[in-house]
């Protein structure tokens, strides 16, 4: 439960790379197709990263912007966290790319990793060091370069992933209804083995035979994977509403993950909220993993979708298995 002060989030930004992959490119590298990309997915077309760059640049990207949007200067920042599967390098973690790309010189910062939950997992981590009074401004950052780790050979994986980052920053409130109200999480690491990277890791270190057998690309048991994403978004999703005495109605706005419009429908449905109040942009950006919920949030703000006092929800299901949902009041 919060302390004194709650973290509200008072600056968001994105950042999506220029180059487009649409459909029509995918049907060109594999045996797939627009339509069953587009009846699957919901995905048309996503962003990739030009090669020479890492998640650090779209990171750094996202984060100068949340320093214009706020009017403040770098060396404000308390904390830099970062939520990625995609980091420049093993080490050092992103969170200090960011921190000397931004010239944040009074921050420190580390990198989050729980896949596809990593932003809410960062969110929430983030908030506690506000709550606390320990900090007053931390930033929170959700990017991935899949492009980085995707076989585009493997048509089960290719055509769902693209690049892009997404930046929130946390402040102290002394309102106890506006910011971070609640969260709820959960992790199954049984389902570890229906989406995973082998290689590349200390287990499996890079060698000839681990490229050989692409071990560093994504793996994913994607029937699996669904069967377990579906009901356990509807769950977190709806089950943080019943634990704080709310419906669908109280809701203005639910920020799922982008990994499938059939998951996110399916919650929905199970929250009964009505298709105005879903954020979607599955069909622009496909699945960024740790980008799709601070995208997501960044593109309601800039659609004014979001006013004072709005309730909202986020949730995500993915890799771990991990899965989770957040309650916010908008304070801004
Ligand atoms: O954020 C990370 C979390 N990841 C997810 O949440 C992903 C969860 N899974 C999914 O979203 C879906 O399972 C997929 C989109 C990956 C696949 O959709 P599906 O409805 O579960 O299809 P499926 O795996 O049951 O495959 C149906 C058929 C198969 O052919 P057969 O065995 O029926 O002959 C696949 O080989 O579709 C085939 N297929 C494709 N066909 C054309 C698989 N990928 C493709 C493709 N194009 N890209």
């Amino acid at each position: 439960m919060p302390g004194r002060w709650n973290a509200a989030v008072t600056a968001v930004a994105k950042y999506l790379p220029e180059r487009r992959l649409t459909n029509a490119d995918l049907e060109k590298m594999v045996d797939t197709s627009d339509e069953w990309i587009r009846t699957r997915t919901g995905i048309r077309e996503r962003r990739i990263l030009e090669k020479g760059l890492g998640s650090s640049h779209m990171a750094i990207q996202a984060a100068r912007q949340i320093l214009d949007h706020r009017g403040i200067g770098p060396d404000e920042i308390d904390l830099i966290i970062v939520s990625t599967v995609t980091p420049d390098m093993m080490f050092p973690a992103t969170a200090c790319l960011v921190q000397d790309g931004i010239g944040a010189k009074r921050a420190w910062g580390f990198d989050l990793s729980a896949a596809c939950c990593g932003f809410l997992y960062a969110l929430v981590v983030g908030a506690k060091f506000v709550e606390t009074g320990a900090h007053r401004k931390v930033l929170v950052i959700g990017a991935d370069k899949m492009s980085s780790i995707i076989d585009y050979t493997d048509r089960e994986t290719c055509v769902l992933f693209g690049d892009g980052a997404g930046a929130v920053l946390l402040e102290p409130v002394e309102d106890p209804e506006t910011g971070l109200l609640d969260f709820l999480f959960q992790v199954d690491g049984a389902g570890g083995k229906s989406l995973y990277m082998p290689g590349g890791g200390s287990l499996n270190p890079s060698t000839h035979e681990t490229v050989d057998q692409k071990m560093h690309f994504v793996h994913q048991d994607g029937r699996a994977v669904f069967k377990f994403a579906v009901p356990s978004m509807a769950d977190v999703s709806a089950e943080i509403l019943r634990q704080n005495n709310l419906t669908g109605e109280d809701v203005a706005l639910f920020i799922p993950h982008q990994a499938n419009l059939r998951i996110i429908d399916a919650a929905a449905r199970r929250m009964g909220i009505g298709d105005d109040k879903v954020v979607v942009n599955i069909d622009r950006y496909g699945n960024t993993t740790c980008g799709t919920i601070p995208i997501g949030l960044t593109e309601a703000v800039e659609e004014g979708r979001l006013k004072k006092g709005d309730l909202l929800v986020l949730a995500s299901a993915g890799a771990g298995f991990t899965w989770g949902s957040a309650l916010l009041r908008w304070g801004i």
